[in-house]
């Protein structure tokens, strides 16, 4: 076990507030099974995880879901985590969120606003949300938002089916006068696993998304900063994931449980404490789950030997687990690991299934 002197303070905390949502986006990473309504921590529980994850050195608080405004206390635990010093982001749809919200969660001290988009147009972000006329209630959403003054971060999560839209998207963001967007190709995480047949991009889709982020943050330089996560299935080298298993965040679920990243729950290897068990510190630093796959120690070869692995740590964990079936493997992206090439098959494989169908999200 790392030795809690050698771990540094986690600076952000993502709190999974509920997994209840009126959007079933088949991209979705939440967990296939969801934690229901009445396992959800209520508002004093969370308002004192927000104290702990402070006194941690917790610096940015996500609030997230699900759908955070599917919880009638969000103005409090906003409130709440203001009082505590933490810079509040809010990952939202907007579907749900009206104008007197918005000025409530203002006063409250929200800080930012991160805006998800399902496509560019009614037609598309309907089908991909599973919502009739949430576009509509989107645009007015993020036309308060902006109203507001608020920060604003446009989150596009791109796959087969809307890719052709991106540089709309991106026109959208400058539009809407975004700071920031984030650009990610679907991961293949908790929901979006049933989806890879059908959300898979194709090799020529990937590589058309990086040149027009790549020309997009050349032209837009000074007015919109994009992030981007690309297509990791067509890649040569993994992500770095979640900066680091154990090193930069951990994630609270709606039921508590605190986790070193949003799909750990899949290594079925691991075991998770709760935040009604014990101190968010404890886990943290002393935690098995935590300190599973901290360091080198653990790592097999490609990775033990490999003089990358201090910039990727290896990759995702959960990947590895889901095509190597071993999570302490090297994720099977890289070129070095002997499944890169089942993953590159695979990966042409869903992306020419044009019959298979969208599995929706289910709400619990
Ligand atoms: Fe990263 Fe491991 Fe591949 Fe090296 S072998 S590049 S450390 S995943
Ligand atoms: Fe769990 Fe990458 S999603 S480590």
């Amino acid at each position: 076990m790392t030795h809690p002197s050698a771990i540094p303070a986690p600076i952000a905390m993502l709190a999974e507030l509920t997994y209840r949502c009126p959007l079933s986006c088949p991209y979705c990473s939440n967990p296939v099974e969801m934690a229901k309504k009445e396992s959800e921590l209520d508002t004093a529980t969370w308002v004192d995880v927000f104290a702990q994850a402070a006194r941690l050195g917790v610096l940015q608080l996500h609030l997230s879901g699900g759908e955070p405004t599917s919880r009638r206390d969000l103005v409090d635990l906003v409130a709440g985590a203001r009082d505590e010093g933490l810079y509040t982001n809010l990952i939202t749809s907007a579907i749900g969120l009206t104008q007197r919200r918005l000025t409530q969660l203002e006063a409250a001290g929200l800080d930012h606003v991160q805006l998800s988009l399902q496509g560019t147009d009614a037609e598309m972000a309907d089908h991909i949300g599973g919502y009739k006329g949430g576009f509509d209630r989107k645009m007015q959403a993020a036309a308060w938002v902006v109203e507001a003054g608020f920060p604003l971060t446009l989150n596009a999560v791109v796959h087969r089916q809307n890719l052709h839209q991106l540089p709309q998207a991106i026109e959208m963001a400058v539009a809407m006068k975004a700071r920031r967007m984030e650009v990610a190709i679907v991961q293949f995480h908790g929901w979006a696993m049933l989806n890879r047949d059908a959300m898979m991009p194709t090799r020529e889709q990937a590589a058309e998304a990086s040149r027009i982020v790549a020309e997009a943050r050349e032209r837009l330089k000074g007015v919109l900063v994009i992030d981007y996560v690309p297509a990791d299935y067509h890649s040569d080298y993994p992500k770095r994931c979640m900066g680091g298993w154990g090193t930069t965040g951990l994630n609270v679920t709606p039921d508590g449980l605190v986790l070193p990243c949003h799909a750990a729950q899949t290594i079925p290897s691991l075991r998770f404490d709760n935040v009604r068990d014990k101190t968010l510190s404890d886990i943290w630093y002393t935690g098995a789950a935590f300190n599973a796959y901290r360091g080198e120690d653990w790592m097999q070869d490609p990775c033990k030997s490999c003089d990358r692995r201090k910039l990727d740590f290896g990759g995702c964990r959960c990947q590895a687990m889901a095509i190597a079936g071993d999570a302490s493997a090297t994720d099977p992206v890289c070129v070095k690991s002997p499944l890169h090439g089942k993953m590159q098959a695979m990966a042409q494989a869903f992306s020419e299934d044009d019959a298979a169908p969208l599995v929706y999200r289910k709400s619990p």
